[in-house]
C-alpha cells in the first residue's frame, strides 16, 4: 500500500505532527459555562452510549426530535444495514423550523444572510416556515412529491436552505450539487439519481463577477434524461433564456403560494438526501442519508461540539454543496434553533478582511471553517485581521482536513485571541456528522489531533488483513458499531455500498482513512488509504481526474497524484502521454480547461507534465508512489529531469 507517502503529501508536515507535544487545556472560564463541563459527564455519556446503546439513543431521540408517531425499536442492525427509530414518524423540516414556531420561538432569527455585493437579509424561524411552505407548495404544482429527487445547483442564498428544507417537508429527496461543478457533472448526477426537478439561479456572484449558472444548467439539462422542470431563482438579474414548458421563475411559482402547507409525517428511514462524493473509482457515489437518525446526529453533535447556547451567532463558512453545509448550516443548527450566519461569496471580496468584517459586524460567537481558509488568511497577512474587533468569538472549529500545527497556532492566537478553544472535527460525508472532536469545555487539545470519539462512536484501528493492531502504531480506521447518522447506502448501487465500506472488516464501517491513537487516547488522522486526494478540504478521486484527461482526443494515458501544497493541502499533479501533438503551453492550458469542463474548477490540475511513458510495474500498474515523489520534488536517485528516466528507475527498483 502507498499509505505512507500519502501521509506526507497530505499534511506536508507529518513529522511535525508526530512530534507535537503541546497541550492546550480549556480555560476555567469556558469550562464553567460549558454544556459538557466535566470529564466525568463525557465518560458517563460514552459508557451509556456503548453499554446501553438503545436506551441512550431512545432518550436522545425522544428529547431532541419531534415525533408524530412513536418509534418501536431504537436500532435494528444487520450489518451493514441499519434502521434507527423503527416505525416512528417525524419530519426533519418540522424539527428545523415548525418546532421552534410551535414552541413560541418563531421570532428568533434563523438566518442572517449576507450576499457578496453586501446585500443583507434576516429571516426569523417564522419567516422561514412560511418560505419553506411556499416552496413545498410550488413543488406540488411542479409535480414533485414524496420520493422524487430534486437537484439543487444554487448560490449560497437563503433559498438554497429553503429548497432543501422544502424537500424535507414533503419527503422529496434533495441532491445538492456544488455550484462549481460542470454541466457534465450535473448531468451525471441528475441521471444517476433520476432527478425530476432541477433548481438553480440565473447566476451567482463570485469575486465581483457573475457566473452564469443557468447557462451551465441548460447544458446539463440537454443531457439529463429525467428532469422535467427547472425552477430558477433570480439572483444576479442577468438575461437568461427560459425554455417554454420546462423553466419557471421562483418569483412566479414560489412567492405566489399561500405558505400554509404543513410538514408531512414521514417514516424515520425515509430518504432525506443524496450527496455525491468521490471514492476510489472514477464515478462519484451518491451517499444516502435518511431522516430521523441523521437529523438527531446532526443536532446533537452540533450542540455538543459547538457548545451551543441560545444567544450564539453561529457561522459555518462551508457551502451547502458539501456535507458540512448540510449538517452544520442547515440540519444541525436549525434543529437546535440556532441563529446561523450565511455568506454568499468569496473570503477576499471586496478585500481580504471580508470574513473578519462579517464577524465584527454580526458579532459572530462561533466560527467553523477549514484549514485551507486559515492558511490563505495567514498568507494574506495579519493586517486584515488586525483591523477588526473579533472579541465576540468564543469558539473556533476546523473541518475538511487535519489542521497543521502552524495554522492551528495562528487560528488560536490571531483569530481566537488565545481565549477560544479550537475544535478540530474529523468526519466524512458518509458519517453524516462529526465523529471525533474535542469537546470544548473539557478536552485539552493537541494541535493536529481531532482528539477523541463522540459518544456512540467506537473507533477501531486494523492492519491490512483487518486484524486489530497496536493503535499507537496506526492502521486503517474503522468504526465498529452503528451510529444514528451513518450512511444508509449508495444510491442505486447496493453492492458497491457493501464492498466499499463493509467488506475489509466484515460488519465494521471502513472509513478510508489511516489513523493512529496515542497513549492518551487521542486520534491522529494520517491521510487516505485509497486514491482519494484532498484539495482544499474537498474530496477528489485521482481516477476521476485521469478519466477526464484521457477523454481529451490527444491524451493517451494519464496518472494523477496529489502533491503537498501550502494553501490547498494537496494540489493536483498530472502526468500524461500524448498522441504526439505539440505539447506547448497552449495545449496544457487547453487540457486544464478540458478537465474544468468535464468535472469543474476544483478538479483542474495545478501542473501537467507530458512524458514519453508512465512508470509502471511489470503487471502494468502505474507507480503512483513514485509519481507522488516526483510531483512533490522529493529526491530520487539519478537524473529525474524526465520521466523516461523515471520509468527506467522504476523498472530498476522493481527488479531489485
Ligand atoms: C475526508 C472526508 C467532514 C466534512 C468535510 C469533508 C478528511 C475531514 C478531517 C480532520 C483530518 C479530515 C478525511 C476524511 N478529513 N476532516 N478534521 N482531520 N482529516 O468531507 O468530503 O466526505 O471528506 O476528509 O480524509 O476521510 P468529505
Amino acid at each position: 500500500m502507498t499509505s505512507h507517502s500519502a501521509d506526507t503529501s497530505q499534511s506536508g508536515s507529518i513529522d511535525h505532527v508526530l512530534h507535537e507535544r503541546r497541550l492546550f487545556p480549556p480555560s476555567a472560564e469556558f469550562t464553567k459555562n460549558a454544556r459538557i463541563s466535566s470529564v466525568q459527564q463525557y465518560e458517563d455519556m460514552v459508557a451509556a452510549a456503548r453499554d446501553t446503546r438503545d436506551d441512550f439513543w431512545r432518550k436522545e431521540a425522544l428529547e431532541h426530535l419531534h415525533w408524530f408517531e412513536p418509534f418501536g425499536d431504537v436500532c435494528q442492525w444487520e450489518a451493514p444495514h441499519a434502521k434507527w427509530f423503527v416505525g416512528g414518524k417525524t419530519n426533519a423540516c418540522y424539527n428545523c423550523v415548525d418546532a421552534h414556531v410551535a414552541a413560541g420561538r418563531g421570532d428568533k432569527l434563523a438566518i442572517i444572510w449576507e450576499g457578496e455585493p453586501g446585500d443583507q437579509r434576516k429571516l426569523t424561524y417564522r419567516d422561514l416556515q412560511i418560505e419553506v411552505a411556499k416552496c413545498a407548495e410550488a413543488f406540488a404544482q411542479l409535480g414533485v412529491g414524496q420520493g422524487d429527487v430534486v437537484s439543487i445547483y444554487m448560490p449560497m442564498t437563503p433559498e438554497l436552505a429553503i429548497a432543501m428544507l422544502a424537500c424535507a417537508r414533503i419527503g422529496a429527496i434533495h441532491s445538492v450539487i456544488f455550484a462549481g461543478f460542470s454541466a457534465e457533472s450535473i448531468a451525471d448526477r441528475n441521471n444517476d439519481a433520476s432527478a425530476k426537478l432541477m433548481i438553480t439561479s440565473d447566476g451567482l456572484y463570485r469575486r465581483g463577477k457573475v457566473l452564469p449558472l443557468k447557462e451551465t444548467v441548460d447544458e446539463a439539462l440537454a443531457k439529463s434524461t429525467s428532469v422535467e422542470k427547472c425552477l430558477v431563482l433570480r439572483r444576479t438579474g442577468g438575461e437568461v433564456p427560459m425554455t417554454e414548458g420546462r423553466d419557471v421563475w421562483w418569483h412566479d411559482v414560489v412567492d405566489t403560494q399561500p405558505g400554509e402547507l404543513a410538514a408531512v409525517p414521514l417514516d424515520s428511514e425515509t430518504p432525506l438526501f443524496i450527496l455525491y462524493t468521490s471514492g476510489s473509482t472514477g464515478k462519484p457515489k451518491g451517499i444516502l442519508h435518511t431522516t430521523a437518525g441523521y437529523n438527531l446526529w446532526a443536532r446533537r453533535t452540533f450542540e455538543w461540539v459547538f457548545d451551543y447556547r441560545d444567544d450564539d451567532i453561529y457561522w459555518c463558512t462551508a457551502d451547502c454543496g458539501w456535507i458540512t453545509g448540510h449538517s452544520y448550516i442547515v440540519y444541525g443548527p436549525m434543529t437546535a434553533g440556532a441563529t446561523c450566519m450565511m455568506y454568499e461569496g468569496a473570503p477576499n471580496h471586496p478585500a481580504e478582511d471580508r470574513f473578519w468584517d462579517l464577524v465584527e459586524r454580526h458579532k459572530v460567537t462561533v466560527l467553523y471553517t477549514a484549514p485551507t481558509a486559515v492558511r490563505a488568511f495567514i498568507k494574506w497577512g495579519d493586517e486584515h485581521v488586525d483591523k477588526h474587533d473579533l472579541s465576540s468569538l468564543r469558539l473556533l472549529g476546523s473541518v475538511g482536513e487535519g489542521i497543521n500545527p502552524e495554522a492551528w497556532m495562528w487560528y488560536h492566537s490571531k483569530i481566537g485571541g488565545g481565549r477560544c478553544p479550537i475544535v478540530d472535527t474529523w468526519w466524512q460525508t458518509e458519517t453524516g456528522g462529526i465523529m471525533m472532536s474535542p469537546l470544548p469545555g473539557i478536552t485539552p487539545t493537541k494541535p493536529g489531533s481531532c482528539t477523541k470519539p463522540l459518544p456512540g462512536v467506537i473507533p477501531n484501528i486494523v492492519d491490512e488483513l483487518g486484524n486489530e493492531v497496536d493503535s499507537e502504531h496506526g492502521g486503517k480506521l474503522c468504526i465498529s458499531e452503528p451510529w444514528p447518522g451513518m450512511l444508509r447506502g449508495i444510491w442505486g448501487d447496493p453492492e458497491r455500498f457493501v464492498e466499499q465500506y463493509f467488506s475489509d472488516v466484515p460488519g465494521q464501517y471502513l472509513t478510508g482513512d489511516n489513523a493512529r491513537c496515542d497513549r492518551d487516547g487521542y486520534y491522529w488522522i494520517m491521510g487516505r488509504i485509497d486514491d482519494v486526494i484532498n484539495v482544499s478540504g474537498h474530496r477528489l478521486s485521482t481516477i476521476e481526474v485521469e478519466s477526464a484527461l484521457v477523454s481529451h482526443p490527444h491524451v493517451c494515458e494519464a496518472a494523477v497524484v496529489g502533491r503537498p501544497d501550502d494553501l490547498k493541502g494537496q494540489a493536483i499533479a498530472a502526468f500524461i502521454t500524448t498522441t504526439g501533438r505539440d505539447t506547448d503551453d497552449e495545449f496544457l492550458k487547453e487540457l486544464k480547461m478540458h478537465v474544468r469542463k468535464q468535472i469543474g474548477a476544483l478538479a483542474q490540475p495545478d501542473d501537467i507534465r507530458v512524458t514519453a511513458a508512465l512508470p509502471k510495474t511489470r503487471s502494468g500498474k502505474i507507480m503512483r508512489r513514485l509519481l507522488r515523489d516526483v510531483a512533490a520534488g522529493r529526491e530520487l536517485v539519478g537524473d529525474t529531469s524526465t520521466l523516461e528516466d523515471l520509468a527506467s528507475i522504476s523498472q530498476l527498483q522493481e527488479s531489485e
